[in-house]
């Protein structure tokens, strides 16, 4: 089967064709030649998740899935939340992002609990499904860590050593929010393909 992940971020595809395997051909959306600046207008993970998915199977006619994934600090009330990807401003500048919150938690006492979001919605045929996952666990006090993308040097999963930055790409996708959303996916898919 063939599928359209609505993303150009290389380090999510690689996670998602990782997860995969070969039963599914996932295809991103420069394979297809979808150069939009879709807009992430809605103010839910889920509400983001489904404007994509929905923007290229109305506009290129394939199956698609998209995702969004928000950050949410309990003692930021929820923050930076469905905004994560532009916590520090419109550039989407992780390191920046990720400056902005160690500072905003400078005097918040360890355990800065806190989760990972990530909400798939799916458009296949004419029905659109939506699979959520998350991951419990911490901010650090600074980043540790080369791996990964995004906040991983600052979030430490409950009961790991390190921050997601120190695991690979297997270790990461067995307990994180994407690999426990697109799990959930490939089961639905794999039913749908019996
Ligand atoms: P989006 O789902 O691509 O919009 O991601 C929202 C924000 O969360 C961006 O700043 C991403 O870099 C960050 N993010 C998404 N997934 C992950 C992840 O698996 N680890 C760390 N940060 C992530």
């Amino acid at each position: 089967m063939e599928l359209v992940f609505a993303t150009n971020n290389s380090h999510k595809l690689s996670e998602l064709r990782r997860i995969c395997g070969d039963r599914f051909t996932i295809l991103s959306l420069a394979d297809i030649g979808c150069h939009d600046d879709i807009p992430e207008t809605a103010d839910t993970l889920a509400g983001n998740a489904l404007i994509k998915a929905r923007w290229v199977k109305e506009r290129y006619g394939k199956d698609c899935f998209a995702d969004d994934t928000g950050l949410m600090v309990d003692a930021l009330d929820g923050a930076p939340g469905v905004y994560s990807a532009r916590y520090a401003g419109e550039a989407h500048d992780s390191a920046a992002n990720m400056k902005l919150l160690l500072e905003n938690l400078r005097d918040v006492p360890a355990p800065r609990t806190a989760r990972f979001v990530t909400v798939i919605a799916l458009c296949l045929g004419g029905k659109e499904t939506l699979f959520e996952g998350t991951v419990e666990g911490e901010i650090l006090s600074e980043p540790c860590g080369e791996e990964g993308f995004g906040y991983d040097p600052v979030f430490r999963p409950q009961g790991c050593e390190g921050s997601f930055a120190t695991m690979d790409a297997d270790a990461k996708n067995a307990i994180s929010h994407r690999g426990r959303a697109t799990a959930s996916l490939l089961s639905f898919l794999n039913q749908q393909l019996q």
